[in-house]
C-alpha cells in the first residue's frame, strides 16, 4: 500500500516514481468505475477549497466536479474575492482554510505564493498551476501516454515552443517515468535551468535522457510524442507581440514537424489553444492529436491526486 510521502503537490518534484505510477494506477481505476457507473463516495463528509488568482476552464471544473463525483464538496475561491485582496496575508489565509476545509487547489502567479499556503496550512495543498510548475497537467500527460502507447520507459517526447510551467514539469515527469524529452525553445524562453538539472539527474536513474535545443526538427525526429503550449502564458499577455515574433514560424507544430515524428506519434497540448500560432489546425484537429483524451484524464488523475493526500485510499 502506498501513500504520498509529501503533504502537498507543488510540482512533479514532489512526487518519486514510484508516487506518479500509484497516481496512475488508481486514476485508471477510478477512471474504470466511472464509465461503469460506479459510484465511489471516498471523499464523503470532505471539503476541498479551490483558490484561482487567474482564469481556469479544466482545472476549475475538473476538480469542482471530481470532488463531486467522489461525493465531496468542492468551495471555489477567487483570489478577488476573498480577503487575500485586500492585503490578508497567505499565511492567515492558509492557517484560516484549514480549519474549515481538508485540501486546497491553488492557482496562482508567483510559484512562492503556493509554496507559503502549503507552509502554512495543516491541510494538504495542491498546485493548480503556477508560473512555474503544473503538476496536475502532468499527471494527465503520462496517463494519456500510458494509455495509448502502453508503456512509458523507452519513449522519446519533444517539446517545441515556450520552456515554460508545463514544460517544466513535464522534463520533471518525463525524467521519472523513463521518458526521453528534448525542449526546443528559442534562447531566452528555455525551461528553468535547476529544474533541467533535477530533470537530468533523475533521467539517469531512469535511462530518459533530456536536452535542451534550440532545433525544433531535431527534437522532433522520431520523436513517439510532440507536445506543445501557447507561447503567451498567462500574465505574459504584454510580451504577446515579442514572443509571436520570437516563436513564429519556427516553433509552430506543424504537419511537417509531425512528418518527422514516428508514423504513429501523438501530439498533445495542455490548452487552451491557438491554433495557427503554437499548433496548426490540421495537427491539433488530426486523427494523432489526443488533447481532448489528456483533457479528460485531468478529471481522473486529480481524483486519484485528492484521495491519495486526504488519505482516503491508498494503492
Ligand atoms: N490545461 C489547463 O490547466 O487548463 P485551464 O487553464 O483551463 O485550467
Ligand atoms: N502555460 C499556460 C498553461 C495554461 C494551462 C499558462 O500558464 O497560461
Amino acid at each position: 500500500k502506498t501513500s504520498l510521502s509529501k503533504k502537498d503537490v507543488l510540482s512533479i518534484a514532489d512526487l518519486s516514481t514510484q508516487e506518479i505510477n500509484s497516481i496512475l494506477t488508481l486514476a485508471a481505476k477510478l477512471k474504470r468505475e466511472q464509465k461503469r457507473g460506479k459510484a465511489r463516495p471516498l471523499l464523503r463528509g470532505k471539503t476541498l477549497g479551490m483558490i484561482f488568482q487567474k482564469p481556469s476552464t479544466r482545472t476549475r471544473v475538473s476538480f469542482e466536479v471530481g470532488t463531486y463525483q467522489l461525493g465531496g464538496d468542492a468551495v471555489y475561491l477567487s483570489a478577488s474575492d476573498i480577503q487575500l485582496s485586500r492585503g490578508e496575508t497567505i499565511q492567515d489565509t492558509a492557517k484560516t482554510l484549514s480549519l474549515y476545509l481538508d485540501c486546497i487547489m491553488a492557482r496562482v502567479y508567483d510559484h512562492k505564493d503556493v509554496q507559503t499556503l502549503a507552509e502554512y496550512a495543516s491541510i494538504p495543498v495542491i498546485n493548480g498551476l503556477s508560473d512555474e510548475f503544473h503538476p496536475c497537467q502532468i499527471l494527465a500527460d503520462l496517463l494519456t501516454i500510458q494509455e495509448h502507447k502502453k508503456k512509458m520507459k523507452g519513449l522519446s517526447l519533444a517539446w517545441l515552443g515556450d520552456g515554460d510551467n508545463v514544460c517544466n514539469d513535464l522534463l520533471l515527469g518525463c525524467a521519472k517515468t523513463g521518458i526521453s524529452m528534448t525542449a526546443a525553445c528559442p534562447k531566452g524562453y528555455e525551461p528553468l535551468e535547476e529544474v533541467v538539472k533535477l530533470a537530468k539527474s533523475e533521467g539517469i536513474k531512469t535511462g530518459a535522457d533530456i536536452a535542451i535545443t534550440e532545433d525544433p526538427a531535431a527534437a522532433a525526429k522520431d520523436a513517439d510524442i510532440v507536445v506543445t503550449d501557447t507561447f503567451v502564458s498567462i500574465g505574459k499577455e504584454g510580451e504577446r507581440a515579442t514572443r509571436e515574433a520570437t516563436f513564429l514560424p519556427k516553433y509552430q507544430v506543424s504537419s511537417d514537424i509531425m512528418k518527422l515524428a514516428k508514423k504513429d506519434a501523438i501530439f498533445m497540448h495542455c490548452l487552451p489553444a491557438k491554433r495557427g500560432m503554437e499548433v496548426t489546425a490540421d495537427v491539433i484537429d488530426s486523427r494523432s492529436s489526443v488533447v481532448w483524451q489528456e483533457a479528460e484524464n485531468r478529471l481522473h488523475v486529480q481524483k486519484a491526486l485528492l484521495c491519495l493526500l486526504m488519505k482516503v485510499a491508498a494503492v
